[in-house]
């Protein structure tokens, strides 16, 4: 994979603050470069014990940033193999098991560094030591930094289907340092920006349009840009999520292409595609599909959003080999299924998404589209 612009030199730019406002829950969102040598994290961490969970990838390169933060603290790492595999029991068995050995008691704090792997496994701990303890998140990816940090989803999958064991259970602050995107391939960071366009699409036409307008400067790491992109981004998710935390409403638009993206996720045993990259595809057929349902200036906006994702170099057709009957089952495993109805994510336009649903039909003609021609006929 090739890594970022060697232009890519982050300097000290403002910090911006989010609140996501739940009540006792609240907390901050921190966005700024070289955040960490500017905040102070072990004020939030209440008691002595830290465990740091990261990854064997993450932690030579960012880790020692966060232990210097923590020095008057009993601090014991857990630092895991790189990989999806790692958000599943075992994962999780390892991450207890460390507890345990350090006798973590109820005041313990858990600091998840890494991208959303790491984010989700660690806050799943948390919810579940001694029935409950606290965490902070320290997003290394981009994705991490614009979705999976901020709201307090966490989760393990199963074979059968992503995030299927998971709890709410928020964190007590996030502090997305953009400094730490240096090292970041680029790859991975077009993947995130597939969230940052989700915002765009679902509630922000202002946002997409800016997003048109700075493609190339945010590829190439532009900091202030980034800071605008990941604060806005964050904005529009505390926003939604301190409306409706447990998802019974407006947090379902969050879910724009991932029920498509989950299946392709499923359908390749979660390896060779990354989670934005999926959900890239997944906005690209949620967008054909509701071009196809309900017509009118749809297709455009279709074909602009499909435009952007490739100002962002991410894919909009699928390369697996599957069929399309295949992948709409598999969507039907996913959590948005009640009472036997899929609820998926359509679109009227850039800016406006609603929670709706669509025949099994109209599923199959867009996947058969979207994947490669030979398998996409049934
Ligand atoms: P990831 O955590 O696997 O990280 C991607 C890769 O980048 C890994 O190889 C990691 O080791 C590496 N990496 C991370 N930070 C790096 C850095 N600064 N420099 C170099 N390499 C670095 O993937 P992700 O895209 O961050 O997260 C995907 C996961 O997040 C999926 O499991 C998805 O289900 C979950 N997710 C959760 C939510 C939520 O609301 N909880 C939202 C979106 C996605
Ligand atoms: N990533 C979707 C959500 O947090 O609800």
């Amino acid at each position: 994979m090739a890594t970022l612009n060697p232009n890519f030199v982050p300097t000290r730019t403002e910090i911006r603050e989010i609140q996501v406002a739940l009540g006792e829950r609240a907390y901050t969102v921190h966005v700024g470069a070289h955040l960490l040598r500017q905040v102070n994290i072990s004020e939030l961490c209440h008691g002595r014990q830290v465990l740091v969970v990261s990854n064997e990838d993450i932690a030579p390169m960012h880790l020692d940033r966060v232990l210097v933060q923590l020095s008057n603290k009993k601090v014991e790492c857990c630092i895991l193999q790189d990989g999806e595999e790692m958000k599943s029991f075992s994962g999780a068995e390892r991450v207890f098991h460390r507890l345990a050995a350090m006798r973590a008691a109820r005041d313990v704090t858990l600091v998840a560094l890494g991208g959303g792997v790491i984010g989700d496994l660690t806050g799943f701990v948390a919810s579940l030591w001694m029935r409950g303890v606290s965490f902070i998140q320290i997003p290394t990816t981009l994705l991490a930094m614009v979705d999976s940090s901020v709201g307090g989803k966490t989760a393990i999958n199963l074979p059968s289907g992503k995030n299927l064991i998971g709890s709410f259970w928020q964190p007590n602050a996030v502090y997305a340092d953009l400094a730490l995107l240096k090292t970041l391939p680029r790859q991975q960071l077009a993947a995130g920006f597939a969230e940052v366009i989700k915002y765009g699409a679902i509630v922000d036409e202002g946002f997409f349009s800016w997003l048109e307008d700075n493609a190339t400067d945010l590829m190439n790491g532009d900091l202030d840009l980034m800071s605008e992109a990941v604060a806005r981004s964050v904005q529009h998710k505390a926003d939604i999520v301190a409306r409706d935390e447990r998802e019974t409403g407006d947090r379902m638009l969050l879910n724009f292409g991932h029920t498509f993206g989950h299946a392709l996720e499923v359908a390749s045993g979660y390896r060779g595609l990354l989670h934005g990259e999926a959900v890239a595809i997944g906005m690209a057929c949620a967008a054909e599909l509701s071009a196809d349902l309900y017509g009118g200036t749809l297709r455009q906006d279709a074909e602009r959003l499909e435009n952007l994702l490739k100002l962002f170099e991410l894919p909009t057709h699928a390369t697996i080999k599957a069929r399309a009957e295949d992948m709409t089952r598999v969507m039907r495993l996913d959590k948005k299924v009640i009472a036997e109805t899929l609820r998926l994510i359509l679109w009227r336009g850039v800016g406006k998404a609603e929670v709706s649903s669509a025949p099994d039909e109209a599923i199959e003609k867009v996947w058969r589209s979207r994947l490669p021609a030979a398998t996409a006929v049934a």
